[in-house]
């Protein structure tokens, strides 16, 4: 699980890892009390930072300087509903400005090739560090490092040596460094990256942007629910989210839900092409309900896609496996019956394609049921040509 910077800064804060000081605002005027806030306290110069899960924000001109309250408040309103790589900013950071002196690189990150732990570290950092490591590889320090030893001073020393970090920033460094490892160790993360890490003009080092991915293994240790800030992606997927479910939203009009991750995805891609015929229909999610399609999954996945007001008809693409066909297809009946009774809309035209274990029972109970709404299709081309313009109409 990635966060955004702010969260990131906040651990960091919490390990006593040197961060700006700063606050998330999610309208103009919130950033513009807040810079008033940092005015008041002698320091009118803030930066306005998109949060967004991206790396270069800074190109894409989601981080501007601004120079007094007035200033914070219309550079957030040109950041806030900004779009950097398919990410709509939310929120702003708005942060004390510092005097930057110079800028480095630094991360811990799991090394899963080498099976180790492995800090990088660079006195070029503020660009991106695989761009720098494509044209001056010598300026990019790894050192691996022992899990149980950690980076205490010496290891973190050795870093900053490695990395050719000068004299000046020698003993922040080594003290961030240290710190960095604690929240790498104590927060469970496979990454935790800083750049740029900075020198500032009266020689303090601080971490100036952070990335942290935590790792959802360690969830039964960790308290990730407080971090993941479920209000943030599309309610759909938030919703999926709560129920446990593998869902992506996407553009498109056919819903589509399907047995094990690689069949969902070449759904997708069969839909996408039955689409051209009918006027560029294409998918409107991803969905996958694993091996055990129960009928609460299924009334579950069917909830979140009959509830998406972009889908117009949805393909259901089941290879029975140890998961048999007729368990799925008892599933979907017992599924719209229990959506039916509690008042939702079970209207849309489904498509069924049932293949495998047990297709040919799996078909007969969807026969039987005879549902209005529920239609099969023997092959999963014509199912999703049928899913296709069904949406279409
Ligand atoms: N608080 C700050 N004070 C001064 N300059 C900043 C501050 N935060 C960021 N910057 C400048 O903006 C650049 C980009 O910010 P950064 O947080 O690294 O975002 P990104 O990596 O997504 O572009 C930094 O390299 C730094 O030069
Ligand atoms: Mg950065």
């Amino acid at each position: 699980m990635d966060l955004f910077e702010y969260q990131a800064k906040q651990l960091f804060a919490e390990y006593g890892v040197p961060v700006p000081q700063g606050k998330v605002a999610s309208t103009a005027a919130e950033a513009r009390a807040i810079a008033e806030e940092f005015a008041a306290a002698g320091k009118s110069r803030v930066v306005v930072k998109a949060q967004v899960k991206t790396g270069g924000r800074g190109k894409a001109g989601g981080v501007k300087v601004a120079d007094d309250a007035d200033d914070a408040q219309a550079k957030a309103d040109q950041i806030l509903g900004m779009d950097i790589k398919g990410h709509t900013v939310h929120r702003v950071l708005i942060e004390e400005a510092s005097d930057i002196a110079e800028e480095y690189y630094l991360s811990f990150l799991l090394d899963r090739t080498n099976r180790t732990f492995l800090s990088i570290c660079s006195a070029e950092g503020g660009v991106e560090i695989e761009e720098v490591a494509a044209t001056n590889p010598d300026a990019v320090a790894k050192v691996a490092i022992d899990p149980i030893a950690g980076a205490p001073a010496d290891v973190a020393a050795e870093i900053v040596r490695q990395g050719k970090l000068p004299e000046a920033a020698a003993q922040g460094a080594t003290e961030l460094i240290s710190k960095l490892w604690d929240v790498f160790v104590g927060r469970d993360a496979t990454l935790v990256e800083v750049n740029p890490m900075i020198l500032t003009g009266d020689g303090r080092v601080v971490a100036l942007d952070g990335k942290v991915t935590l790792d959802e293994n360690a969830d039964f240790r960790q308290d990730l629910e407080s971090l993941a800030f479920a209000a943030e992606g599309d309610p759909l997927e938030v919703k999926a989210k709560e129920k446990g479910l593998n869902y992506v939203k996407l553009d498109g009009q056919v819903g589509i839900i399907g047995n094990g991750a690689g069949l969902v995805m070449s759904t997708l891609d069969v839909v996408s092409y039955a689409g051209e015929a009918h006027g560029g229909v294409q998918p409107a999610n991803f969905l996958d309900i694993g091996g055990g399609a129960s009928a609460d999954v299924m009334a579950d996945g069917l909830e979140i896609i009959l509830g998406d007001g972009d889908v117009k008809s949805v393909f259901v693409n089941v290879f029975g496996g140890i998961t048999a066909c007729d368990a799925v297809a008892e599933g979907i009946v017992q599924a719209l019956e229990m959506l039916a009774a509690r008042g939702d809309d079970v209207s849309k035209p489904l498509v069924v394609r049932l293949d495998g274990n047990s297709a040919e029972r799996g078909r007969r109970i969807l026969t039987e049921a005879g549902h209005p709404a529920v239609r099969q299709a023997p092959t999963m081309d014509g199912a999703a040509a049928q899913a296709a313009e069904l949406a279409a109409k």
